[in-house]
Formats: structure tokens, sequence, C-alpha cells
């Protein structure tokens, strides 16, 4: 099975045209985005521009808070969907034009495989490795670990699926509502269904990103100062250093 085949390709349906909602369905989403961007800004800068890859950059969002957190940082920005990368070339064309961003169209995996050791500052992400089938990310943080330079570090913002698994499915159910809430009176029938559909996939066992499994999943790639925060039900933003030699 090939790297691409294992990503349920969720994201070219109605959700990847209509991905802007999500702000509405999902607020503490975008808030995760700037969080994402204000834990680069703590990263100190070297004497050259410091160097970011960004996994599942979507359309943009994330991909703006980083940008615009550090103004010398260049950023490679991942995406296999070009529903979705599509809509971020379009917005942030001013960056790509001053040479600060890159888009590769590959799966998370295969362009980290192509970089070489110790070669990146930072690897920021938002609501993408849950998406991940666990064998697949288990490679992802290993090649995020490899990539990394020491002291580098890596920041993801997702889904973190609480370990009391009684709360976690209260906090879905009530996540289930805001969509009926939201998209309802706007007569979105049809973003309801794909996103009840999608969150069917997120929640699945052999996909569901529960917190402890993540942190162990880290600690045995070699990483260090792990921290859990800003933790906003279902989210939770995630930081992890690669230690000096
Ligand atoms: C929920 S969106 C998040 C986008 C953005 N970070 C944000 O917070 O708005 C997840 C993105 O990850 C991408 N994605 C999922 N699996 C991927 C993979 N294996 N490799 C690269 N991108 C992937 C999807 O195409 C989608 O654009």
């Amino acid at each position: 099975m090939s790297n691409t085949s294992q990503y349920d390709a969720m994201f070219s349906s109605v959700i990847g045209q209509d991905y802007d909602m999500l702000q509405l369905i999902c607020p503490a989403a975008t808030e995760m985005s700037r969080l994402v961007g204000n834990t680069v800004l703590a990263y100190p800068n070297g004497p050259e521009p410091l160097q970011a890859v960004e996994l599942g950059g979507g359309t943009g969002v994330t991909t703006l808070a980083l940008l615009t957190a550090k103004d010398d940082m260049k950023i490679n920005s991942v995406d296999n969907e070009p529903i979705m990368q599509e809509q971020a070339k379009q917005r942030l064309k001013q960056w790509v034009d001053e040479g600060r961003l890159t888009f590769s169209a590959d799966d998370a995996l295969t362009a980290l495989q192509q970089l070489a050791n110790d070669s990146l500052d930072i690897i920021a992400s938002a609501y993408t490795l849950h998406n991940f089938l666990h064998h697949y990310r288990g490679q992802v943080i290993k090649e995020i670990f490899r990539v990394l330079k020491p002291n580098g570090q890596f920041i993801n913002g997702d889904r973190y699926g609480l370990d009391d698994i009684g709360q976690h499915t209260r906090m879905v159910q009530e996540e289930i509502s805001q969509y009926f809430k939201v998209l309802t009176p706007i007569n979105r029938i049809d973003l309801l269904e794909q996103w009840i559909i999608h969150l069917f996939n997120d929640e699945s066992e052999n996909h569901v990103m529960r917190e402890t499994v993540a942190i162990q999943q880290l600690l045995e790639a070699g990483f260090s100062a792990i921290t859990v925060s800003h933790r906003n039900a279902i989210n939770a933003l995630v930081t992890a250093k690669k230690p000096i030699k």
C-alpha cells in the first residue's frame, strides 16, 4: 500500500471547498492556528532565517499565523489535497513572491523522507496528524525527529483525545450538537453530512490520537521537553524539542 493511499481523502469533498465554515462550527480550530503561530514567536532567531516545514497547510489558516509570527522564517507548506492547497496558494501569494513560502503536494511522510537529517528549525502543524492512521503517524513522528536540528521544535495544535473515554465521548457529542446548531439554520445539510462522516473517521479506533499515547510516541522517538497546553475540549497544543546531542 502506498503512503498516499493510507490517507482518507476527506478534504476533497465539500469540506475542502467550504473549509472556512469550520470557523463557525469549531472556533477552537482557528484559535489553535493562532496559538501555533504564537509558539513559533518564542523560538530564538538564528543568524540565518529559520527553516520550517508545515504539515497539512490546508487553506493556509495556520500558514498565515506562522508567516506573520516570524518575519524571517521560511516555510515549506505540505498538503496532498489540491482543493485545500490551491486556496492557500491564492491567499498567500504575497509570501510566495517574497520567497518565504513554498508548497509541496506530497503527503507528509513522503515530504519528510526527502529532507536531510538535522535540517529544520521548526515543524509545525494544526489539525493534520489526527487524520493519520496510527502506523503512518508513528512513521511521521520518527521522520520529524530525524529532520529537526538539535534544539529544533515540533509544534502541533490538534485533536488530542482525552484519556477518559467517557468524558471524550461527551465532548464529541457537544461538538456534533454545535455542528447542527450552526449548519441547520443556514441549510447546509450537505456540509453537516460531510463533517459528521469526517468525525466518524477522526473518532475511529485506527485514527484517534489519544493524548497519553501521542506523548508516549514522541518520547519513544527521542523528543524531550514535551508540553501539553491550551486544552479546549478535544483540542490541545503539544510542543516537543529534539535534544541537543
Ligand atoms: C483539517 S485540515 C487543517 C488545515 C490547517 N492546518 C488549519 O488548521 O486550518 C488538515 C489538512 O491536512 C491535509 N492532510 C491530511 N493528511 C495528509 C497527509 N498524509 N499528508 C499531507 N497533508 C495531509 C489535508 O489535506 C488538509 O488540508
